[in-house]
């Protein structure tokens, strides 16, 4: 075993770890295997995967079918360039087409959730010229290219944007983050201020080319927006001409209840980019889809992107498998009976732990905010401290339930709690009694003020 700890040693010696302090990256666990919800390290110890990866294992770990047909069109042909086409860009077509709202009709495959977001960049620039500019909002993560970091607005853009990488010409807007509502209003006496500021925004301001939005805000905090956010945005986005982009890079693929989360609030966006679940990670794919207004400015204009792997034949052999299993999966039952149950389980887990300061989510989407105080809502760490590589409390909470065998993904204020969508009920409640006490790390240093947990989502759903 000293031997496969060097090796692993050398590999973080000889290669970068993602967004972080590379002292800090020095041995990362080996992971040896991985079946449903669980994965293992050398020894053979299991961990519960709480948190589908980076949210994209949505299916769980080696699931036959898709197994199956990778193998297939492994055997078949791997790569033709994107200007042939193959029967898997036919069949993978008409499966995602099967799931999309009938408006938005026209794909473009890419291989990361990052370079969805740069194609709906080009489709947007191009089509929207001479109008120039996005607007995204502070909670986001779009990806880490110049356009995506650009789009970001947590704390990963910061540094970024000093160097001169990031692309110019995007601004942000006010969340729709009732906990810290950042105009310091009450929903439903709020009026959804933070929707019509975009209103003022886009009125005062000029050159505006598109909004970017997560549906549900994935990574900084699983924030469900209320019911009228999204209906009011597309009623000012098209008064003002301006295109609505959805980022359903995490929140596709049923993770919230639906196939996409925009089908909550009947919304249709004129550009949907999503990743991950498309193929449950099971392959690296992209996708970004536009309505026929964007689509059809191409015709007679020069689409001006691509990619040698735009296409790619292995890429998208997961994805008709995946979508044939999605779809059993909704029609089983099991998902729905299973969040109703991770909801009820969570807002028991939030009475019982003072550093727990709100819980929100919806399906198997779910974040905990943790805080100092819940009364003040002081947290214990901010955008700066993982700027500046501050030791941050979520991480100590997550270390602790590493240890015990539950993976849980934190960020600087909050953990994500969004299991593969095949999970039981007995798994949600084996990953629950770890979680409880993995979160007495943060109760030690919380200050015990006796008021509940808030519960935003109570009112967000109906
Ligand atoms: C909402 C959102 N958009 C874009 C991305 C970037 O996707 P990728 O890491 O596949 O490039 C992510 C990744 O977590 C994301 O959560």
């Amino acid at each position: 075993m000293n031997d496969v700890n060097q090796d692993v040693r050398k590999l973080a010696e000889h290669t970068f770890g993602t967004w972080n302090w590379q002292k800090a990256w020095q041995a990362p666990m080996l992971v040896t295997d991985a079946e449903g919800v669980n994965f293992y390290d050398a020894q053979g110890k299991p961990y519960i995967d709480f948190s589908s990866m980076l949210v994209c294992s949505n299916l769980g770990h080696k699931n036959p079918a898709i197994i199956d047909a990778i193998k297939e069109q492994a055997g078949k042909m791997c790569y033709v360039a994107p200007g042939f086409t193959t029967e898997i860009a036919l069949e993978a077509v008409e499966a995602i087409r099967s799931l999309l709202p009938p408006g938005l009709s026209k794909l473009f495959f890419s291989t990361s959730g990052t370079e969805a977001n740069d194609g709906a960049l080009a489709m947007t620039r191009l089509s929207q010229a001479p109008a120039y500019k996005v607007v995204s909002r502070y909670h986001s993560f779009h990806g880490a290219t110049p356009a995506g970091m650009a789009f970001t607005g947590d704390p990963r853009r910061i540094p970024m944007e000093r160097t001169g990488y990031t692309v110019n010409g995007v601004m942000f807007a006010p969340d729709c983050y009732c906990y810290r509502c950042p105009f310091n209003l009450t929903y439903p006496e709020c009026h959804t201020q933070c929707a019509r500021y975009l209103d003022y925004m886009f009125a005062e301001d000029g050159n505006i080319a598109a909004l970017i939005a997560e549906p549900v805000v994935g990574t900084n905090g699983r924030i469900v927006p209320v019911p009228e956010y999204f209906p009011l945005v597309r009623e000012i986005c098209d008064r003002h001409g301006v295109l609505l982009i959805a980022d359903e890079v995490m929140t596709g693929w049923y993770r919230t209840g639906k196939a996409f989360a925009m089908d909550h609030w009947n919304v249709q966006p004129d550009i949907l980019t999503t990743a991950k679940g498309c193929t449950s990670a099971y392959t690296p794919l992209g996708l970004t889809v536009a309505n026929s207004a964007v689509a059809d400015y191409f015709d007679n204009n020069l689409f001006c992107h691509g990619h040698t792997y735009a296409y790619h034949a292995l890429a998208l052999s997961a994805v008709p498998a995946a979508i044939a299993e999605y779809k059993k999966l909704a029609a089983s039952g099991l998902m729905e009976e299973v969040a109703a149950h991770l909801k009820k389980k969570l807002f028991q887990l939030a009475d019982n732990h003072d550093c727990i300061g709100d819980v929100r989510g919806m399906g198997h989407f779910w974040g905990l905010e943790i805080v100092k105080n819940r009364s003040t809502k002081e947290p214990f760490n901010t955008k700066q401290d993982k700027i500046t590589g501050q030791p941050l409390m979520t991480a100590k909470i997550a270390a602790a339930a590493m240890q015990a065998g539950l993976y849980v993904m934190p960020w600087y204020d909050n953990l994500t709690i969004a299991p593969p969508l095949i999970i039981t009920a007995e798994e949600v409640d084996q990953a629950m009694a770890i979680l409880d006490e993995a979160l007495k790390v943060g109760d030690a240093e919380a200050e015990a003020t006796g008021i509940p947990a808030s519960r935003s989502s109570e009112f967000y759903q109906s």
